[in-house]
Parts: structure tokens; C-alpha cells; sequence
């Protein structure tokens, strides 16, 4: 697989930080510069991937699932997701902004199911190989915050991740803001409890400077 770096953005963050709002408002400032965009969420976006995005969050049968099961399952999504519809996109010129990616599974597998470390980034790089977005927004959130907010956002009921406690999230956010110290030239961390607008403003802000400038 070939080296390809350009044009990749993903947002990351925990429940109801903001990611979903801003990703349209960043598809819109880019198609109006005359730029193909391709937005995708994790776990999901190919036909295998939304039949493991099911048995993952929504199928009540699924509920006692083992941990490395969860991880294989999200890696599986997204090694389809790379090869099916990223790496084409790339080829051929279009930016694809990822509505989380594998550093989601390094924040919820590794951080908070507590798998280690080493064996959920082996496996991130074995799924992705060089794959790797030029930017990460992390939106960063009291988890309380987030579960109020989404809350509000959603009359269906939780799904398997949203049902974990606020230690679960509270380790996720932990999880993220070590990947955003380690890595600290790809990620961009937002105060998720700005308003949209001025977050809107940082993200093509940073954007334009990463891409344009
Ligand atoms: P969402 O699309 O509504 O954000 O749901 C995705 C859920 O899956 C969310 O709770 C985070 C979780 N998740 C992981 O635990 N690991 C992963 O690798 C990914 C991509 C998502």
C-alpha cells in the first residue's frame, strides 16, 4: 500500500461533543473552495461494515460481548472502510473526513476496556497501514457534559456503548488527551464547550493552514 497522507481529516471525541455539527460545516468550506469531499463514520460506510456496526451497538443479543471481540469487530469495520472506500477516494484527488477513526479504538478499547496498549496499536497499524489522517480534531468534554447533550440530541434509547458509566467515558477522554500530548502534530484539541461557531472558525482555520497556506 503506498504512502498517502494527503486529504485525510478525522474528528474524534467522546459522546456528544460536537463532532457531527462541525463535519458538515467543514464538507461546506471545502466544496465551496471547488474540492470533492467524502465524509465517513466509524464503525459503518460499506455494506460488511454496517452489519458489524449493528452487532456492535444495536443488537440486543450482543450485550455480554468479550472485549477482544469489540476490538476485532471495529478493526474488521474499518480495514473494509480503508481499502473499499478511503484509499480510492485519495487516489483519485477527494478529501475524506472520517467521523472518528482508529484513534477512537485506542481511546474505548485500549484506555477504557483496558486492553493493552500495545496489541490495539499493533492492530490499528496492521489495519490501516499508512493510512493515517494529516489532522485529528479531538473535541474535548466533560463526559457528563457529553451524556446531557446527547441526551437532549436523542429520543432513541442508548445503545451498548452509551449504556458503559461516566468512569467508562472519563477513561475514554483520558485516553484521548494522551494520544493528543503523544501525538502532538496530527492532533488538534477543541474546547468542545465553545461555541459552534468559533469552533467552526478554529477547524478551517487550521485547515487552511495545514492544506492551503
Ligand atoms: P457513533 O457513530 O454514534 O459515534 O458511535 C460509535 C460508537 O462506537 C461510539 O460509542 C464509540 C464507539 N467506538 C469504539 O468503541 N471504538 C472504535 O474504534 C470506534 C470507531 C467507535
Amino acid at each position: 500500500m503506498s504512502t498517502i497522507k494527503r486529504k485525510l481529516i478525522s474528528f474524534e471525541g467522546g459522546e456528544g461533543s460536537g463532532k457531527s455539527t462541525q463535519i458538515p460545516l467543514l464538507e461546506n468550506y471545502l466544496r465551496d473552495r471547488g474540492e470533492n469531499v467524502l465524509s465517513l463514520r466509524e464503525p459503518g460506510h460499506t455494506y460488511i461494515g454496517e452489519k458489524i456496526r449493528q452487532l456492535l451497538q444495536h443488537d440486543v443479543h450482543a450485550s455480554d460481548m468479550f472485549p477482544e471481540t469489540e476490538l476485532l469487530l471495529y478493526e474488521a469495520s474499518r480495514a473494509q472502510l480503508v481499502r473499499e472506500r478511503i484509499l480510492p477516494a485519495l487516489a483519485e484527488g477527494t478529501w475524506v473526513i472520517c467521523d472518528r477513526f482508529f484513534d477512537s479504538t485506542t481511546a474505548y478499547q485500549g484506555a477504557a476496556r483496558k486492553l493493552p496498549l500495545e496489541d490495539v496499536q499493533w492492530l490499528n497499524h496492521f489495519t490501516v497501514q499508512s493510512c493515517i489522517p494529516v489532522l485529528t480534531f479531538f473535541f474535548d468534554l466533560p463526559p457528563n457534559i457529553g451524556q446531557e447533550r446527547a441526551q437532549r440530541r436523542s429520543s432513541r434509547p442508548y445503545d451498548r456503548i452509551e449504556n458503559e458509566s461516566l468512569n467508562f467515558f472519563q477513561a475514554v477522554r483520558e485516553g484521548y488527551r494522551r494520544l493528543a500530548t503523544d501525538e502532538a502534530r496530527r492532533f488538534i484539541t477543541i474546547d468542545a464547550q465553545r461555541d459552534p461557531e468559533s469552533i467552526a472558525q478554529i477547524i478551517r482555520k487550521s485547515v487552511h493552514e495545514h492544506f492551503f497556506s
